[in-house]
Parts: C-alpha cells; sequence; structure tokens
C-alpha cells in the first residue's frame, strides 16, 4: 500500500526523504522544524542559510545530515485564519511541491507531518484530509510509498477515526514529552 498512516516522530523514519514543516525563513523554529534541526546538526541550517527562503506553499530540499534520511523537503505551510485566506490550496500546494521535489531527487519513498496543524493552527482533521487526498492523487500516477506520520494525541485520534490501519511507533508519553508545541 504506498499511503501508509503511522504515529512516530519524523526524525526515525527511515525513508529517502522526510518533509518539514518549516517558516517562511528556513532557519529553524519550533515543533517538527526543530525536531528535525536537533536531530539533524547545525550543517542542516548552515545548508538552509543558502536557501534564501521560501513562499508559503512552494519546498525547498537539503541533505539530510545525521538523520536517517538522504534528503529533508522543507515546505512552509499556511497560518490558518478562519478558512477564507486560501489555506487550503496553499496546503495542498505544500504537499504536490514536496511530492514533485521528492520525484525529481528519485525518492521512492518520503514521509510527511502534518503540515500547519500545530503553531499554524489548521483544524487537523481537515488537515490530515487534505494530506490523504493530496497525497491519494499523486500516488494514482506516480510510484512512490508515502507516509503521513502523526505525532500528537488529538491528531492521533483523529487518525483512527479515519483510518483503520495505523501502526504506532510511540504513544502519549512520548509525543507529550517531545512536542514544544505543549511546552
Ligand atoms: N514528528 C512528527 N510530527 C511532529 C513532531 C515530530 N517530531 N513534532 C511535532 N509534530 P508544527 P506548523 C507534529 O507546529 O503548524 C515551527 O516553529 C505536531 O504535533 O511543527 O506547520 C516552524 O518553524 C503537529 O501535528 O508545524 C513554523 O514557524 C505537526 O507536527 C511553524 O512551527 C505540525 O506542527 C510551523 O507550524
Amino acid at each position: 500500500m504506498p499511503l501508509k498512516i503511522v504515529r512516530n516522530d519524523i526524525t526515525e523514519m527511515h525513508v529517502e526523504a522526510i518533509v518539514n514543516a518549516a517558516n517562511s525563513s528556513l532557519l529553524g523554529g519550533g515543533g517538527v522544524d526543530g525536531c528535525i534541526h536537533r536531530a539533524a546538526g547545525p550543517q542542516l541550517l548552515a545548508e538552509c542559510r543558502t536557501l534564501g527562503g521560501c513562499e508559503t506553499g512552494d519546498a525547498k530540499i537539503t541533505r539530510g545530515y545525521r538523520l536517517p534520511c538522504k534528503y529533508v523537503i522543507h515546505t512552509v505551510g499556511p497560518v490558518w485564519q478562519g478558512g477564507g485566506k486560501n489555506e487550503k490550496t496553499l496546503l495542498e500546494n505544500c504537499y504536490k511541491n514536496s511530492l514533485k521535489l521528492a520525484k525529481k531527487y528519485n525518492c521512492k519513498s518520503v514521509a510527511f507531518p502534518l503540515i500547519s496543524s500545530g503553531v499554524y493552527r489548521y483544524p487537523k482533521e481537515e488537515a490530515l484530509k487534505v494530506a490523504a487526498d493530496t497525497i491519494g492523487d499523486f500516488l494514482l500516477r506516480n510510484d512512490m510509498t508515502v507516509y503521513i506520520v502523526i505525532f500528537d494525541k488529538e491528531a492521533y485520534k483523529i487518525s483512527e477515526k479515519l483510518f483503520s490501519d495505523i501502526s504506532e511507533c510511540i504513544d502519549d508519553k512520548y509525543a507529550d514529552r517531545h512536542n514544544d508545541f505543549l511546552k
């Protein structure tokens, strides 16, 4: 099955590329961005400094450094402002542009976090639907294994409601301890 839902820390994923939910500076932050930079080490930030930032909905690629993945694809999700500011299209663009880059770099496996669903406040259920629909559409025409990586308790409960088959590699305690957003 080319689309898989897993509960894990994305920095532990053994795939060719992981996607980072970054901000437009690409110079690091909290949430999954903070976890990825901590795990990759300072060379990731050094490479990010050369990229000149990134527009919302767009994506840029770097190496993975100390991470188990070869590449990190950095994308910038929209900040949720109630739904009337083109947020859905911008979020779809994050997935589409990240997958396009993954394909260009010949990645056969890619893992996404639930972009925009933390600090940027996109409702988690809607964010998960956008992720699954956009990735699903791409996989109709492309051969790749794509993971949606669920992290926090709320997202996990929603994903259980929407999808029957989720493998759990972490639990609530791990997620609470490592979620910058909750601290
Ligand atoms: N692995 C997988 N998912 C994670 C992890 C992890 N290690 N840590 C958190 N999540 P967020 P955003 C989940 O806030 O909403 C940063 O400061 C988390 O539970 O990381 O796109 C950036 O620099 C949530 O479901 O990203 C930007 O300024 C999801 O990842 C801003 O936050 C996304 O939450 C981007 O906000």
